[in-house]
């Protein structure tokens, strides 16, 4: 059993934290006067290694999640946060059932996260598997993520990411944003995400941005070899995100998506529209392209379909569904 911890610098490694067994959270979340149960902060060449568990005992804190309804609500501990990392490895650990996200990297630099393993309920609240933002050069591989939100939500300022060998399900799969909410928010660039799987997730590969918005860029994404099993929205940007019930249908984003390629992305859709690229209607998408597409719907009701709106690019290649851009 460990309360909530923080490491911090600066100080310069190589430091190696070894986890074996099982590591536990208190149950109530009260007991958490921060936001993360272990932290670390401010280190360079840090190692966190050693193969063990971090139970994050969420089930008896979720009930206490009313983020979904309360702008003010407080946030339940993220499980592991890393904050000013650099140069740095996260590998062969599990989690499990994290009150809040399971990782959290918030301005890390060239740091590599492998052999990681994620389990949480479909239905877990605000689960994120691996959330960033503010971080450049980050790689995740090898690693099997099951949760209740997002596998991995990239936010403002995530650049060079690097996602291979992947395995994503339950969840909201693989997700940018939500972006253009606040001001001066840095850009998203150079996201490449490969050889993954989806499994019985909401979203395939999202990008999403709030209506209405503040002006930024989400640019340089890479979507290749990609399997998609029953999966809601295999591919969907979605410019007019707005989760709460009082938005403005007529309201726009004005976030630029730019140079984003799907390519050889293959496999089951479990709703009847596959792609839906729902671009803004004052700063349209530009150079998105389609190559490769083999995405089937079983449902009944007809073969699979795309939906476009604000779209430039192109398709080719296989397109099924028929490209829509
Ligand atoms: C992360 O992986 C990349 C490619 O495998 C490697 O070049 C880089 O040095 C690694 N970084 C760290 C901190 O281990
Ligand atoms: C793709 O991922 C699978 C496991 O999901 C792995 O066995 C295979 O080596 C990967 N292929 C490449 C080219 O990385
Ligand atoms: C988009 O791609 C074009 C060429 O395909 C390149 O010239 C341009 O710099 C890219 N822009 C961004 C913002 O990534």
């Amino acid at each position: 059993m460990l309360g909530s911890v923080v490491f911090q610098g600066p100080c310069k490694g190589p430091i190696a934290f070894l986890i074996k067994g099982v590591l536990k959270a208190p149950t109530d979340p009260a007991l958490f006067l921060t936001d993360h149960w272990i932290s670390f902060q401010f280190i360079d060449q840090l190692v966190v290694k050693g193969g063990g568990s971090l139970d994050g005992q969420g089930s008896s804190a979720w009930p206490y999640n009313d983020c979904f309804k309360n702008p003010h609500c407080k946030p339940l501990p993220v499980t592991m946060r890393f904050d000013f990392i650099t140069n740095s490895r996260v590998h062969h650990l599990k989690s499990f059932n994290s009150k809040n996200s399971h990782f959290n990297l918030f301005a890390c630099n060239n740091m590599n996260m492998s052999n990681i393993r994620i389990t949480a309920p479909a239905h877990s609240p605000n689960t994120d598997g691996i959330h960033i933002g503010t971080s450049t050069n980050i790689k995740i591989s090898r690693s099997l993520i099951g949760t209740g939100d997002d596998c991995i939500s990239m936010v403002a300022g995530s650049q060079n990411i690097d996602i291979t060998d992947v395995s994503c399900g339950p969840g909201h799969g693989f997700s940018v944003g939500s972006l253009g909410k606040s001001h001066n928010e840095e850009y998203v660039t150079g996201i490449t995400i490969r050889n993954c799987t989806l499994s019985n997730t909401d979203n395939g590969l999202r990008i999403k941005t709030w209506a209405p918005s503040l002006p930024t860029v989400a640019s340089g994404f890479t979507f290749e070899d990609i399997m998609m099993n029953n999966v809601l929205n295999p591919i969907i940007i979605d410019q007019q995100y707005c989760p709460s019930p009082n938005c403005d249908n007529n309201a726009y984003s004005q976030v630029q998506i730019r140079n984003v390629t799907f390519k050889n992305i293959w496999g089951v859709s479990s709703s009847k529209v596959a792609v839906n690229l729902k671009c803004s209607g004052s700063v349209p998408c530009e150079n998105i392209k389609l190559v490769d597409i083999n995405l089937a719907y079983k449902g009944g009701g007809g073969p699979a379909t795309s939906l476009c709106s604000n779209v430039k690019g192109q398709s080719s290649g296989r397109e099924n569904p028929p490209g829509c851009i």
